[in-house]
């Protein structure tokens, strides 16, 4: 076993069932990265070469900001880990003493033997934290169902968690505020990347999405619902809204859940979402919330941006 701990809180099924019995037309993006998602997501990471001394360098002078000595380091969504290996280093060159959590919705993408990067990654991690008296956990839930959680909560330490990749462009940013909210406590930090509306276009995540095409239903077969029970086909064309902040792909779906065919008044559901959010607006929504915005800074290509957020109230 990779993890000290390793907690499963999955309880997705019900979920699913709510989708597909027509309560709403938005798949929830984590379902993306089920079972063979999971495998396609690392491959397609491994090939991308990340920049990492934009975000490294305005971490690095946040860090020095951080009064506290030890933190519960929660990485929601860690991916192949490359970028939570880098944070480990930092927090270590800060002499921060820190207990690591790895949260995803998908079970995959926490066993990390997916890939080569993963793997080495995670062990890198292990070994530095280890070194340093931590422990290594991690936590398949959903991040939304995070607050009900005590094991993160400790008396000594302030979480750090970060939700980093542009993932945040896959979800409602005001429930996910609403969700981090509940879940911080005062003076608990969060990092973020945002992606930006305005400029460059999100064509790389497009075609990011397209090499999913088909195998998104993989994990039904995961939450014991037969496969057969469901006729799907994923749309050729990408929708994309008027001024462009949002597209997603549709999908025609049909499906018999015991035997009893569902039917649909919309035969389009939108599987999966990419928003680009409005920086100011964005940052009332966080003062809004109780998070305080404490720096943020642009990338060169002026279509990400990184925050540093504190939780300021109880
Ligand atoms: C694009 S990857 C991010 C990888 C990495 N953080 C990076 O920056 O390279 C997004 C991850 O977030 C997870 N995720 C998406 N929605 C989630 C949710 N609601 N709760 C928990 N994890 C979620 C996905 O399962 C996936 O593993």
């Amino acid at each position: 076993m990779m993890y000290d701990n390793f907690f499963n809180f999955k309880k997705d099924t019900d979920e699913l069932i709510h989708f597909v019995s027509g309560a709403t037309n938005q798949m929830p993006s984590k379902f993306f990265y089920e079972g063979i998602g999971a495998k396609h997501w690392l491959t397609l990471s491994s090939k991308i070469k990340f920049n990492k001394d934009e975000l490294m360098t305005f971490l690095d002078q946040t860090c020095m900001h951080l009064t506290n000595e030890s933190f519960n380091y929660i990485d929601i969504g860690p991916g192949d880990f490359y970028k939570t290996h880098e944070i480990v280093k930092l927090f270590l060159k800060h002499n921060k003493n820190i207990s690591f959590f790895a949260v995803d919705a998908s079970y995959e993408m926490l066993t990390p033997h997916l890939t080569e990067s993963a793997y080495g990654n995670v062990s890198k991690i292990k070994k530095l934290i280890h070194e340093n008296n931590g422990t290594i956990n991690a936590c398949v839930i959903d991040l939304f169902n995070l607050s009900k959680m005590n094991i993160f909560k400790s008396t000594t330490r302030n979480k750090f968690v970060t939700f980093l990749g542009g993932t945040i462009a896959n979800i409602d940013y005001q429930e996910f505020l609403t969700a981090m909210s509940s879940f911080l406590e005062k003076d608990d930090y969060l990092l973020l990347d945002l992606p930006i509306n305005k400029e460059t276009s999100s064509s790389s995540s497009i075609e990011r999405i397209m090499k999913y095409k088909s195998e998104h239903f993989h994990f039904i077969s995961r939450l014991n619902l037969s496969p057969e029970d469901f006729i799907y086909r994923v749309d050729q064309e990408d929708f994309i809204n008027e001024d462009e902040t949002a597209y997603a792909q549709s999908l025609h779906l049909v499906a018999t859940l015991n035997k009893t065919e569902l039917s649909f008044s919309k035969k389009e559901f939108r599987i999966f979402t990419w928003n680009r959010y409005d920086l100011e607006k964005f940052q009332k929504a966080c003062i809004g919330s109780g998070i305080e915005v404490l720096s943020i800074f642009s990338n060169h290509n002026k279509n990400m941006s990184f925050l540093m957020l504190r939780k300021a109230t109880e």
